[in-house]
């Protein structure tokens, strides 16, 4: 809590005026140098993930899906959340990155409600495949129900053609880049690139840029980014997390992959909101990651002191596992298809 309206002042949080919803729109300047707005409650629903088990119990604040017969979720190299918030006794949705399959993506929103005529706005993360390789399909599938010009939020560099050398490999290998032109010609959403701190909906930000400030956490020189001829290291500089202040809890922040760090982005969460940390949801992307880096994260994980961490997608089992090890009243394990409601 060591901010105070001074230093949030100073953050030129980008209020794009791209929002659709009405009501929405006359509450961005309200809140332009205001404390991050609490919300009432926040629901994260996993539409997929790397792991999925139907008989994982009930904990805390999730809940998970049950298979029935021809009723399974899918679980995948991939990720994404639909988030929802309630402000004012009024709800907000977003979808914050795609997963890869559409195939099984668009079958888990089916089987997990998610509805996205409810829908405010689109994010992503980064521009890696496993976050975005559904998305030109979600949207195709959903064109009825999706107010035409929603927002798709997105940081810097998103469409560049990204490569990785994989394990056991030597060579780059290509793996793809997300298509500006297949989104635009579907005329569905509108592309909104940020840099700052930005409200998406009611309650939600995403970080804009993350400051790097652990001595650690400085990417893999296995993941690359192509710009115009040369093959570069990739720092995922326009990487982008989710947060929302939930009131009398405190911060959730939802990571995709988390390749700024998990700490860095967390820290960057409360850097600009002075906010104490509730939860951490998401990649952490410490999977083959060496020793220091993930003694460094837990150890920077533990003196933050989220009240949960819930670990996913390419924190890799190695890591999750520490997690439950050494913080087991605060881990909760993931699994596709759950539902995390945060309620003050
Ligand atoms: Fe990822």
């Amino acid at each position: 809590m060591s901010s105070g309206l001074s230093e949030r002042d100073a953050l030129s949080i980008n209020m794009t005026t791209e929002v659709t919803a009405t009501a929405w729109d006359s509450r961005l300047k309200t809140y332009a140098s205001l404390k991050i707005q609490e919300v009432e409650k926040f629901t994260v629903v996993v539409i997929t993930d790397n792991y999925y088990d139907s008989l994982s119990p009930d904990v805390h604040f999730a809940r998970r899906y049950r298979t029935s017969p021809e009723a399974s979720i899918h679980a995948e190299h991939g990720i994404s959340f639909y988030v929802e918030t309630t402000v004012d006794n009024r709800t907000y949705g977003m979808m914050f990155d795609f997963g890869l399959d559409p195939v099984g993506v668009i079958r888990n929103m089916e089987l997990l409600n998610v509805d996205l005529s409810r829908t405010s706005a689109f994010a992503l993360s980064h521009g890696h495949f496993d976050h975005w390789g559904s998305l030109v399909k979600i949207l195709k599938h959903n064109k009825s129900k999706i107010k035409k010009n929603t927002p798709l939020y997105i940081g810097e560099e998103t469409f560049l053609n990204r490569f990785s050398i994989r394990p056991s490999d030597n060579v780059p290998t290509d793996i793809g880049r997300l298509k500006k032109e297949e989104i635009e010609e579907l005329d569905i959403v509108k592309i909104v690139e940020i840099q700052n701190p930005t409200e998406v909906i009611p309650g939600v930000y995403l970080t804009g840029n993350i400051d790097r400030v652990t001595e650690y956490e400085k990417g893999s020189p296995n993941l690359l980014i192509k710009r115009g001829d040369k093959l570069e290291q990739d720092f995922f500089q326009g990487e982008q997390a989710v947060i929302c202040n939930v009131k009398n809890k405190g911060l959730a922040v939802i990571a995709g992959c988390a390749h700024a760090g998990i700490i860095n982005t967390v820290k960057h969460a409360q850097k600009i909101t002075g906010e104490k940390v509730h939860v951490v949801i998401g990649g952490f992307h410490l999977i083959n990651a060496v020793p220091e880096i993930i003694e460094g994260t837990l150890a920077d994980m533990e003196a933050i002191g989220p009240d949960y961490i819930i670990p996913a997608h390419c924190t890799g089992f190695e890591a999750t596992t520490l997690f439950a090890q050494v913080m087991p009243e605060k881990f909760i394990l993931n699994t596709a298809g759950t539902r995390y409601v945060f309620a003050g």
